[in-house]
């Protein structure tokens, strides 16, 4: 079956064909850049550009794929969570194709998007697995007990790792997103990181929280005078990725262990993360852990991770109605 993806539910604009839930003929992410200068997505620019964009950005993806829209056999589309304004302009392009082509379409869980970027990437990947999902909206442990079948053993309480990543790197007055710089820079420190708190939370508790070691960030910085700002970011961006990896990956080993489960996953845009995913994987070898991390593509907001989700549904025989709704918060 030939689904295409499309994704708009926060500043990525994304469009995508896969064929039997497993090859990935096209896949067209346009990250929008009008929110760099004011540090974060805002939801009114982020609606217009994917009105001006989404056309052009299903065009290319068909071009891409050599398809033509008469070869397309469904339609997935994420319906949730994320920017209410964003989700409709995705949503109702996906509900006049499926009516205009005569085909099923999906609305799709963001979250359960991002899980299945796994299965994308490794078609053979066995469940039940334990998937961390961490990128600038969402910080959600994921127990994947089966393909459709999700407890969630934790979330974030306040920022999502992402977001805490973006808010020290306007402290550090790094680029926008925050996320790559701070990757970046952290590789220019050669000593120790400057030490920053690890919120653990209360004994045996898989939820994050982020906005106390952001804070800590920032009354260390306030108290450096400016050259002493600049000679220290680098080991101020360290200490602030090891305090944030940290967490992320004992909570991710101690989900695993708790339910006795052998594969562990990532995904979302903080996955990228370079020095998370070299700390997992020596982790996760040393507790004798299978892990899998998507492809940088796979990992950030992309519209063939939802195509791979509505293809598993669709393939169920699950397809939604043209009533289908927008929900800027959707439970997995
Ligand atoms: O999944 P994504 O593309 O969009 C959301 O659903 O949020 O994730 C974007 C987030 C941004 O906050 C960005 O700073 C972060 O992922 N990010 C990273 C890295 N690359 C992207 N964070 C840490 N290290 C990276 N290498
Ligand atoms: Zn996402």
């Amino acid at each position: 079956m030939l689904v295409l993806g499309i994704e708009t539910s926060c500043d990525e604009t994304a469009v995508a064909v896969i064929q039997d839930g497993r090859k990935i003929l096209s896949n067209i992410v346009f990250s929008q850049w009008v929110h760099k200068k004011y540090w974060g997505v805002v939801p009114e620019l982020a609606s217009r550009e994917h009105i001006k964009t989404i056309l052009p950005i299903l065009k290319t993806a068909l071009e891409e794929g050599k398809l033509s829209l008469s070869e397309i056999e469904g339609i997935a589309v994420t319906c949730g969570p994320g920017l209410v304004g964003s989700l409709l302009i995705g949503l109702s392009l996906a509900k006049s194709l499926a009516y205009s082509l005569r085909v099923p379409f999906i609305g799709v869980n963001h979250l359960e998007g991002h899980i299945f970027a796994n299965f994308l990437e490794y078609p053979d990947l066995k469940t039940p697995m334990i998937c961390l999902i961490v990128s600038g909206g969402h910080s959600t442990l994921v127990y994947v007990k089966d393909k459709g079948d999700y407890a969630i053993l934790g979330r974030t309480r306040d920022d999502a790792p992402g977001e805490a990543f973006d808010k020290v790197a306007r402290l550090l007055d790094l680029e926008y997103p925050g996320g790559p710089s701070i990757d970046h820079l952290s590789k220019k420190c050669h000593t120790s990181g400057v030490r920053f708190p690890r919120a653990f939370l209360e004994e045996g508790s898989l939820d994050f929280s982020f906005s106390g070691v952001k804070t800590a960030v920032a009354i260390y910085v306030s108290r450096l005078i400016p050259q002493e700002k600049e000679k220290q970011k680098a080991c101020i961006a360290k200490g602030f990725q090891e305090a944030v990896v940290e967490v992320l990956v004992a909570k991710l080993l101690q989900a695993a262990f708790n339910l006795g489960v052998k594969r562990i996953s990532l995904s979302g845009g903080v996955a990228n993360n370079s020095f998370l995913r070299e700390q997992l994987s020596s982790e996760a070898s040393k507790a004798g852990l299978e892990i899998y991390v998507p492809s940088p593509i796979l990992c950030t907001d992309n519209a063939a991770m939802i195509a791979a989700a509505g293809d598993f549904h669709l393939s169920r025989g699950e397809k939604s109605t043209l009533e289908l709704n927008a929900f800027p918060r959707l439970p997995l």
